[in-house]
Order: C-alpha cells, then sequence, then structure tokens
C-alpha cells in the first residue's frame, strides 16, 4: 500500500544485474497457511559490472528464518531485510551458493500472484513480478536459471506435484506425506517458473514432433471436468503442428502440460513446459460453452504454446520489451486462427476488438506507445496497446517484407537469439537482417504512441486517363509526446471499375502489382501516388485488409460506400464499407434525434442487406459481420465529444427495428436456412450457420413483434447447445417481456452449480439495457455463486456493466459510476490487478457531455483521494484524470 506517490521506473534506467544466477534449487513444503520454501542460488558476479560486493535480491511478503552463504549459516548482521527485499553484505569475489528459508501463506493470498491457494489447489503466478511472493531472487527477465524443484505436502491434500520440465523422482514420505522432484533444463526467467499441487484429473494425448520426438500431453482439471478438455487438447495438437509447419518451430521437452483452475487473473501464463490456465479457456462441452468460448480456447491454447518459442526460447530483456513476446504470440495466434477458420472473419473479428479496446487507448489519456518508456506498475502494462497494437506491427512487418523474407527474418531472430534475452532492437535487426528490407523508419511505431489519422483524397484524371491518390498523415499529441515524426504507413489499395471489379493497377513510379491489389509505402506528411491507364472513373478501395492501425479519412460519399459495400473483392473492406454507410445513417439519426427531427430508414442501406442475405457465395459467420450495426461504444468513438449514451441507444434501436421490418421476411427465411440439426460440431462452418441464425433472431425480435418473441422463447426452450440457448436467453432477457424473468430463473436453475456457465448468467443481466439493470447488478452480489475473490466473477457482473453497457453504466445521476468505483476500492483490499483493470472503465471519461463528465471526474477524484491505494489503482487513477 502507498506510504508516498510511487516512483516510476525508465527503460533509459536499464542496466545490467549486478549478479547473475545460473541454478535455482527449490524445496517447497507446503500446506494451506505455510509454504516453506528452501532455496539454494548458483550465484555469480557479472563480469560487466565488477566489485560489487553486496547481493540485494527481490523478496516480497516473506517470512524470512534462515541465510546461509555456501553452507554457512549467516548472523543477522551479515544481512539486511525491508519489505521489498533482502540484501547480503559482503559477498564473496567469486561464485557462491546462497541458501534461504522463508515462508508465505498461500490460503491467506487473495491477489493471486505468487503462490496461492484456490478451490483447493495450490498454484503459482510469477509474471510479471509474482516469483518475489515465493522466495528470494533476482526477480528479472534477463537472469535465466536453471530449475530443480522439489514439492512436498500431504498426499490426500495434494495428491498431484507438478512443476516445470521433466518429473525425475517421486516418493512416498512418513504421515502420510510425498514428494515430487522436477527438473527444467532449460534456462528461464523466474517469471516463468510455476507449480501446481492439488487433487487434479488428467487428460491425456500424445504429439510426435517432425523429428519424432514423441511428446506426452496432459490436461488436468478438477476431478469430473475431464469431458470438458477434448477441443483444448485438440487445439493443442493443431497448434504444435502449425508452428512446425509455418514457423519451423518444434516443442522442445518430453512433456506439456496444462492446467485449468478457476481463480486467475488473466486469460493464461506460458511457464514452461506447465501452462496454467483459467478454466474458462480450457473447459469446454456444447451444452456449456458457446461458439464464442470455443474459438477462445483454441485460440488461448495456441497463443500460450507459441510462447514457447516467442517468449520462453527467446525471452524478454526488461518488462519494456513486453511486446517482442505479446505482440508477436499475438500475431502468430492471429495467423493460427486465419488457418483454421475465415481468414475474412478473423480479421474483422481482430479489427473490431482493436478499434473498441485498442484506439480509445491511444486517444485517452492512458496513451502509451507499443514500447512504453516508464512504468509506476508493471500489470497495468499488459495493455490492448502492447498486445493488439504490437500485433498489428509484426503484422504491417509482415505486409512490407511478403511472407517470405518475413519467415527469413524470423529464422535469423531464432537462430540469434535462441536461450536468451532480447529487446525490440534485436527482433527489429534480426528481421531487417534477414530480409534486406531497412526497417529504420518503421521503428518509430513502437515508441510513438496515439493512433495516427490518414487522409486520401483521389482524383480521376480523365484527360491524363490518371488515378491521382494524395495521402498525408498526422498523428495526434498524446501524454508526454506533443510532437510526432511521420510513419512508415503500409496501405494495401485497390481500384473499383464501373462493374465493381478491380481494376489492374499500374503506378507511376513503382512496381506493378500482380494481382489487382497494390501495397503503397506512406513514408512522409504528404505524398502522391499515381496510376495509368485508368480509362473511367474508378472508386477506390483504401486500406484493404487494414493493413495499417490507423483512422482513415477520405472523401467517398454515401454512394461510394454503398458501391464497395456491395461489391468489393476484399472482404474485409466490405465489411468496412458497411460500416461506414451504417455509422453515416446513425450519427445523422442520433443528431436528428437530439434536434427533434425524422431519422432516416435507411431503404438503400437495407437493400444491399437483402442482396447480402440471399448471395448463397457469401460465407453465413461473413454475411453475419456484414449485417451487424456497428456497437454503441464505436458510435461514441465516432462522435467523439459531447457524446448522448441515450440518443446513441434509441437511434441505434430504431433503426435495428427499421431494418427487421423493412427485412423480416428474409430474415425468418435465413433463420430457417441455417438451422444446424444433427450433432452439434464446433466448427467454424457451423458456428457461422449458428452465428447468422442468431443475428436474424436479434432483427427480428427488434421489431417487438410477438411471433420473434415465441420463437426465441422456442428456441431457449428446445436449444441443444449453450450457442442457441445464451443467444435466445439474450434476446428475452434485454427485452421488456413476460418470458424474461422465466427465462433466466430456468436458466438460473438448470446451471447454479456450474460456475463457467452461472458467468454467462451474470453477465447476460449486467448488459441489460433495461432500466432497473444496475439495482439487478446490485442484487446478484449476494448471489451465493458471486464472490469478489474470483476474478472471473469480478468481470462477469461487474466488468460487463462497466465496460460493455455503455447506456446503464453512463446513467446521467452518476450512479453507475460510484457503484463501480466502490467495488474497485473493495477490490484494492483483495486485488490490486483486478480493481486497476476495472477501472479502466472510465478512460474515456472527456468524451462524454458536461454532466457526466463532471460526475466521472469526482469519482476519480475520490478515488485517488483514498489513503490506502495499491500501486496499480493509484496510477490508472492519476493518469486518467491526467
Ligand atoms: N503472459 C500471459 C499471456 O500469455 C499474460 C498473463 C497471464 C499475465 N497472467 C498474468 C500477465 C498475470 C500479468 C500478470 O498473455
Ligand atoms: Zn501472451
Amino acid at each position: 500500500m502507498r506510504t508516498e506517490d510511487p516512483r516510476p521506473i525508465a527503460l533509459k534506467d536499464y542496466s545490467e544485474p549486478d549478479f547473475w544466477i545460473d541454478e535455482v534449487h527449490l524445496d517447497v513444503d507446503l500446506a494451506p497457511e505455510t509454504a516453506q520454501v528452501r532455496s539454494t542460488l548458483a550465484v555469480r558476479p557479472n563480469a560487466s559490472r565488477p566489485g560489487k560486493d553486496s547481493l540485494r535480491l527481490d523478496g516480497e511478503g516473506l517470512e524470512l528464518l534462515e541465510v546461509h552463504l555456501n553452507g554457512e549459516k549467516l548472523g543477522p548482521n551479515r544481512y539486511q531485510e525491508d519489505e521489498s527485499g533482502l540484501t547480503i553484505m559482503e559477498v564473496p569475489a567469486g561464485a557462491f551458493t546462497l541458501t534461504t528459508v522463508s515462508r508465505c501463506n498461500p490460503a491467506a493470498n487473495t491477489a493471486l500472484t505468487g503462490l496461492y491457494l484456490a478451490g483447493g489447489i495450490f498454484c503459482t503466478q510469477c509474471e510479471a513480478e509474482g516469483f518475489r511472493r515465493i522466495t528470494y531472487m533476482l526477480d528479472r527477465p534477463d537472469v535465466m536459471a536453471v530449475y530443480r524443484t522439489r514439492i512436498t505436502a500431504e498426499k490426500a491434500l495434494a495428491p498431484v506435484l507438478l512443476a516445470n520440465g521433466n518429473c525425475v523422482e517421486s516418493g512416498v514420505l512418513e504421515d502420510g506425506r510425498h514428494f515430487a522432484e522436477w527438473h527444467d533444463p532449460y534456462p528461464k526467467p523466474s517469471y516463468l517458473f510455476a507449480l501446481v499441487a492439488g487433487d487434479l484429473g488428467c487428460v491425456r494425448d500424445a504429439f510426435t514432433t517432425a523429428s519424432g520426438r514423441e511428446v506426452d500431453l496432459r490436461i488436468y482439471v478438477e476431478p469430473g471436468n475431464e469431458d470438458r478438455c477434448a477441443y483444448a487438447m485438440d487445439a493443442l495438437k493443431r497448434a504444435m503442428a502449425w508452428d512446425e509447419k509455418v514457423f519451423g518451430r518444434e516443442y522442445d521437452l518430453d512433456i506439456f502440460m496444462i492446467v485449468a483452475v478457476s481463480a486467475f487473473n488473466m486469460g493464461a501464463m506460458e511457464n514452461k513446459g506447465l501452462n496454467i490456465f483459467n478454466d474458462k479457456y480450457i473447459l469446454a462441452r456444447p451444452d456449456t460453452a458457446t461458439d464464442l468460448d470455443f474459438a477462445n480456447i483454441e485460440a488461448i491454447v495456441a497463443h500460450e504454446y507459441f510462447h514457447n518459442w516467442t517468449g520462453n526460447r527467446i525471452t524478454c530483456r526488461d518488462w519494456f520489451q513486453l511486446c517482442l513476446k505479446e505482440g508477436l504470440t499475438v500475431f502468430r495466434d492471429q495467423e493460427f486462427t486465419a488457418d483454421m477458420r475465415s481468414r475474412a472473419v478473423k480479421r474483422i473479428a481482430d479489427v473490431r476488438m482493436l478499434r473498441t479496446h485498442q484506439f480509445p487507448e491511444d486517444g485517452g489519456p492512458l496513451a502509451h506507445p507499443v514500447r512504453p518508456d516508464a512504468y509506476i506498475e508493471i500489470n497495468n502494462f499488459y495493455t490492448a496497446t502492447v498486445y493488439e497494437k504490437g500485433a498489428e506491427l509484426v503484422r504491417m512487418i509482415y505486409t512490407l517484407l511478403g511472407a517470405e523474407k518475413f519467415r527469413k527474418g524470423m529464422d535469423l531472430y531464432f537462430t540469434r537469439h535462441d536461450g536468451r534475452a532480447a529487446t525490440v532492437e534485436d527482433f527489429l535487426e534480426a528481421l531487417s537482417d534477414g530480409s534486406g528490407v531497412d526497417l529504420s523508419q518503421f521503428k518509430r511505431w513502437y515508441h510513438q504512441a496515439g493512433t495516427p489519422e490518414v487522409m486520401a483524397s483521389g482524383k480521376w484524371d480523365g484527360a491524363q486517363q490518371e488515378y491521382v491518390l494524395q495521402l498525408s498523415q498526422v498523428c495526434p499529441p498524446t501524454p508526454g509526446q506533443p510532437h510526432k515524426e511521420p510513419l512508415h504507413i503500409p496501405i494495401e489499395i485497390g481500384l473499383l471499375g464501373e462493374d465493381g471489379a478491380d481494376l489492374p493497377l499500374s503506378p507511376i513510379g513503382g512496381t506493378a502489382a500482380a494481382s489487382g491489389a497494390h501495397v503503397i509505402s506512406l513514408t512522409k506528411r504528404e505524398q502522391t501516388f499515381r496510376f495509368k491507364n485508368v480509362t473511367a472513373k474508378p472508386v477506390p478501395s483504401l486500406l484493404r485488409g487494414f493493413t495499417a492501425p490507423v483512422k482513415l479519412s477520405s472523401n467517398l460519399g454515401e454512394r461510394e460506400w454503398a458501391f464497395l459495400m456491395a461489391h468489393d473483392s476484399d472482404p474485409f473492406n466490405r465489411w468496412e464499407a458497411a460500416q461506414k454507410y451504417a455509422s453515416m445513417i446513425l450519427t445523422g439519426n442520433i443528431a436528428a434525434l437530439s434536434n427533434g427531427k425524422i431519422p432516416r430508414a435507411g431503404t438503400g442501406f437495407a437493400g444491399i442487406v437483402r442482396k447480402i442475405l440471399n448471395d448463397p457465395g457469401l460465407e453465413p459467420e461473413f454475411v453475419a459481420q456484414m449485417i451487424v450495426l456497428p456497437a454503441e461504444q464505436t458510435l461514441a468513438q465516432a462522435i467523439g465529444q459531447d457524446v448522448d449514451v441515450e440518443a446513441i441507444h434509441s437511434a441505434r434501436e430504431a433503426f435495428r427495428a427499421s431494418l427487421a421490418e423493412q427485412l423480416y421476411a428474409e430474415f425468418e427465411r435465413a433463420y430457417n436456412e441455417n438451422e444446424t440439426p444433427g450433432t452439434y460440431s464446433p466448427d467454424a462452418e457451423a458456428a457461422g450457420k449458428r452465428s447468422l441464425r442468431n443475428t436474424c433472431l436479434g432483427y427480428m425480435a427488434a421489431t417487438g413483434r410477438a411471433d420473434a418473441i415465441a420463437l426465441a422463447k422456442n428456441q431457449f426452450d428446445t436449444a441443444d447447445n449453450m450457442t442457441d440457448s445464451m443467444a435466445a436467453l439474450g434476446v428475452l432477457a434485454h427485452t421488456d417481456c413476460p418470458e424474461r424473468e422465466e427465462a433466466l430463473r430456468a436458466f438460473h436453475d438448470r446451471w447454479k452449480d456450474d460456475h463457467l456457465v452461472m458467468d454467462k448468467w451474470f453477465a447476460l443481466q449486467a448488459t441489460s439495457p433495461l432500466p432497473g439493470t444496475l439495482s439487478r447488478v446490485r442484487e446478484l452480489m449476494a448471489h451465493p455463486a458471486f464472490s469478489l475473490r474470483n476474478p472471473n466473477k469480478v468481470r462477469a457482473l461487474i466488468g460487463s456493466f462497466a465496460t460493455a453497457n455503455q447506456l446503464r453504466f453512463h446513467e446521467s445521476g452518476g450512479e453507475g459510476y460510484r457503484f463501480v468505483a466502490e467495488q474497485v476500492l473493495a477490490l484494492d483490499k483483495i486485488n490490486p490487478q483486478v480493481a486497476a483493470r476495472l477501472l479502466g472503465a472510465f478512460k474515456s471519461w472527456r468524451q462524454f457531455e458536461p454532466v457526466r463528465q463532471a460526475h466521472m471526474r469526482e469519482t476519480l477524484e475520490r478515488i485517488v483521494s483514498q489513503a490506502e491505494l495499491s500501486r496499480d489503482v493509484y496510477e490508472i487513477a492519476t493518469k486518467t484524470l491526467g
């Protein structure tokens, strides 16, 4: 807790450690309230920082019992202990071993970092700085050691004992106790250490690598959940095969384990050979998990597995380099999903995610570069900017280099840095050296925050038969960065002829595109690009595939967007055009509502939707994406200031109802045609049909017609899978109808003992647009399945309310803000990481109209004025206020 204002850590202050630690031997004796850890470290001075005679180790919340140096017990005059660590004075000039014996209390650990006991399972979370809560260590990622871990526990309490690497010994001891010893031959930083102990069921499988290594695969879950592991296991094997095929990377140990736990701060963790997961991202059965759950499981299992090379074999020198492993690994998991499912749909989903989470971060008070240059609490920097924008930067490099050269660059990166802790510079140098492409200007993307704005203005010159495209870029100021340099922005473009087909592109002063599409590099503040032999006025399709994370504005009007929505051969831009077109109508209607004018019905838009619904050549999931209107948050962002959440909600709902009235028959037909009879399959094709079908159901219900509500009720009553059940329940729960309470109660009674399904039930009620939502959320906090100690519960109920219910969180009286702030403060005493994340809901406070702005400011000021705040919440609250 804060005694004085915490000091930021800066990248420019990085220096190598004074000592290296090559080996760590841990002997962990587990009991719920005392875990005793005897740690022996093989220490050696760092030759490049000679003459240091005291060793400083990190350690927090530990009870120190003994210290031994080279086997000799030290008196208390030889070391000093304080709240952040331990200093050993007068250490030898050469190598030495240091043993400490200390204790911690897993049962009392509610922050879920370090060693904790939750749901009867002992488990660890060390990233970023949790290892120091287990034992004393140079807890920084550039110190890489070989770990040997011996775990002892009562056998009845913890029949399964796991740690990184291979199990080298195990046995039974006296008094019902037993032990296991694990050895991980690969040197790793402390943040990749893991240990798990408890009563766990195990599902086993095997994978043979390309070079013939037989790998034992295991998923450990709470007993009784073994029947929910099949999809995760299948995803793991596909990820292993994909990394061999696409990146030439094989797995390197004889065993790979996953453990699913119910109390976890994030999605999952890539500990070497022993990934630990939030069970939400492992457990799935058709009747308990939705298609989205299945897709998330596939992506996250792959993400953590891919970290074995991008993160573990090559790790980060310091935490400023976090994007080196996260941005790159997100790029890899995105590509995996694109190959497993639909590339077009995946790109749309990723850009949606980037725009709803990263753009507001980059445009608000918490904006920071993909590689930040200072932080107060590193846990606050596991952000959409580091992960999602970080992945976009890797994707731009991929676009600039092309598949083949990108692979050459990656291969060089792996050979150069394997077994080491690297930096963003190392990565860029390897990609540049491996490909021969200059990335020096590109590097600015890593240290310049903010979303660049690209302005495009195109003109057809009939006399010259040329198309002239003028592009310019600006990046708005962000905290601490008033001036910005121009960036290297790859922009894929196409030109559509009158018939909607791509014209061949012949750039003047560039290389001709083989296909109709072409990537240009915008590197200056202003630049002109010319294309010859353009015989008729084309419609440009700019930033195809969203080749750069920028905001693009152009001189295109509604007619051109409609044309692109109907014809663009680039599926991403076709979707983008639909969004732009809908957004134009909606922002007009929002303004109309405020001025007492009549909103437009959007018959032109409806006409194209009709054609799309009737096009048998389009995949159902793509159709579903095409017809979903921009979200309320997206519209708020597009408006940008003086946002009126009620006008947005009303205008959007009215437009949905109007579209549904115009197209009721088409929606009904698509609903009926996209049934997926027979055994449920989670594959992308079947999921796409369900997605389109349920989108149509939502539209039909938006009319309020009794037969549509009856259809939803019938679907709810007869559904044999969670996707259809949840979709129908969502319609009912968000509609003021008599079926609402009945359906919610029936769902509750069926699933009240299933904690993951109960999270869905919480989230659905928290996101209801109906007026009583806040009081319902308050009531639900008293439900026996709810607990502030479990992050999934907090995210499902309070998090959904604060971040996915714009209308009700932003009630004009400020009661939504005060409620969330109350929970942030209560949670800060329990789990600061989760509390700080929840507080992120306030980051866009300046975009709202003055009354709400004042309420939000007041709420934030009240938080900052609290005497005892964690560094986590303190940093977010003060930076948000600005
Ligand atoms: N490295 C994890 C990932 O794969 C993120 C993570 C899991 C994490 N648990 C954490 C980060 C706890 C900070 C704290 O993305
Ligand atoms: Zn990751």
